[in-house]
């Protein structure tokens, strides 16, 4: 009888050093300490990182090219497969003024805001791009650029990149005569 309130009377001068262990433990639990990196380290893609590639031999439910074949297989194409009716162009000026106006300016100039910040400047009006394929064009919006323009294939699909080419062709004064024949 007297041993247990020994013991009773011995374990309550642990019995504060104890709690402050147990306070100290559980807010390392909910907060966090410096060194805990748990949360950061996760299998979701991190800024600046490629996103992971389709499975193999996944099969698209929209029609959109999910394998990324060569882009080459691209540039060849000569004719544009969309026509570029008046609404279709109004979509591939919406796209063009959020994806590309950024660097290439709202005419494609290369006069955009990231450009005013030292991004190196493209003018897709300048004749060297006049001359490109449109399947020149839509394999930079799909692929992105060979330098340094990124791939806008996650954000743009095949028949909007497609209306993104015609809007570019508009701005470089090429579209005219197609505008009055699809029309
Ligand atoms: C972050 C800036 C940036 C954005 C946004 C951007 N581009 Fe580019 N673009 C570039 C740069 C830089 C180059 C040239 C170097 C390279 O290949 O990366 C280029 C090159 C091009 C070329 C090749 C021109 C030629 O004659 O070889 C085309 C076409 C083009 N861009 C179209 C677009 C379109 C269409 C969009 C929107 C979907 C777009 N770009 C968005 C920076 C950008």
């Amino acid at each position: 009888m007297g041993g247990k309130i020994g013991l009773l009377k011995r374990s309550r001068r642990y019995l504060i050093p104890l709690i402050l262990v147990l306070v100290v433990l559980g807010s390392a639990k909910v907060f966090g300490w410096p060194w805990s990196t748990d949360m950061m380290e996760q299998p979701s893609i991190k800024p600046y990182e490629l996103p992971l590639p389709y499975p193999l031999y996944s099969i698209s439910t929209d029609g959109t090219i999910v394998g990324i074949g060569p882009r080459q297989g691209f540039e060849g194409i000569t004719q544009n497969p969309v026509n570029p009716t008046e609404a279709s162009l109004q979509n591939g000026q919406r796209l063009f003024i959020n994806f590309c106006a950024p660097c290439h300016g709202p005419q494609g100039k290369g006069d955009g805001p990231v450009i005013k910040k030292g991004f190196y400047p493209v003018d897709l009006t300048a004749p060297g791009t006049q001359a490109r394929t449109d399947g020149y064009i839509f394999a930079y919006i799909q692929y992105g650029g060979i330098v340094m323009m990124p791939s806008y294939r996650e954000s743009i699909s095949s028949h909007q990149a497609w209306e993104v080419v015609n809007y570019v062709r508009k701005l470089q004064g090429k579209l005219s005569t197609k505008e009055e024949t699809n029309q």
